[in-house]
């Protein structure tokens, strides 16, 4: 198995700069609470975090899934809970990949559901969907890059929990 870049950590780190201007110009300082969503946001959440400007801006993250054997059951469990209130706070939600988007739906959902004066997502990656798939039913209001509908790994994304740590986006080869 070998791996091919697909995004070079230079151009992520030039992205994620403008995403953070993008973000503080959008906010314009008002409390805002970024939550990372674990594991695989950690990675972009904080390159962003350290991008986005302001005297109210907090950290939280949260754990969750909606999937149960890989379907999808429209049910979040919680794994990590929130530990700073987010009532009445603007919360961003950041997280890895969107790829169905019912990870991020629902968790949407919930935040609201905690009385956020509003709440908003990044994804680091946006997949593009095939035509023979549903489309989503969540979007999301800032996003790095748009991705085609392969299988990527690095930069906090996951095969079976490994590669994580790796500074490029990559994507997996079969070697010849
Ligand atoms: P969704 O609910 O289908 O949007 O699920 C998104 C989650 O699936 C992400 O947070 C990732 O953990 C995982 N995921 C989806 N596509 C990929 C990929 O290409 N590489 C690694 N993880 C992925
Ligand atoms: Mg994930």
């Amino acid at each position: 198995m070998s791996q091919k870049i697909l995004i070079h950590r230079d151009e992520i780190i030039v992205r994620v700069a403008e995403l953070g201007r993008e973000i503080t110009a959008y906010y314009n300082g008002e409390p805002l609470t970024v939550v990372a969503l674990l594991n695989g946001g950690i990675f972009f959440a904080a390159d962003l975090i350290r991008n986005i400007h302001g005297s109210d801006v907090r950290v939280d993250s949260f754990a969750a899934s909606s999937y149960e054997n890989d379907t999808s059951t429209g049910k979040l469990t919680i794994r990590g809970q929130l530990k700073l209130p987010v009532e009445n706070r603007h919360v961003l939600l950041v997280d890895d990949i969107l790829d169905t988007g019912k990870t991020l739906e629902t968790t949407m959902a919930y935040f609201r559901s905690l009385g956020a004066a509003s709440v908003r997502s990044c994804v680091f990656l946006k997949k593009m969907l095939d035509p023979s798939k549903p489309p989503r039913t969540v979007n999301v209001n800032w996003y790095g890059f748009e991705v085609p509908d392969l299988y990527v790994i690095g930069y906090g994304l996951d095969s079976r929990e490994s590669f994580r740590n790796l500074p490029d986006v990559c994507v997996i080869t079969q070697e010849e």
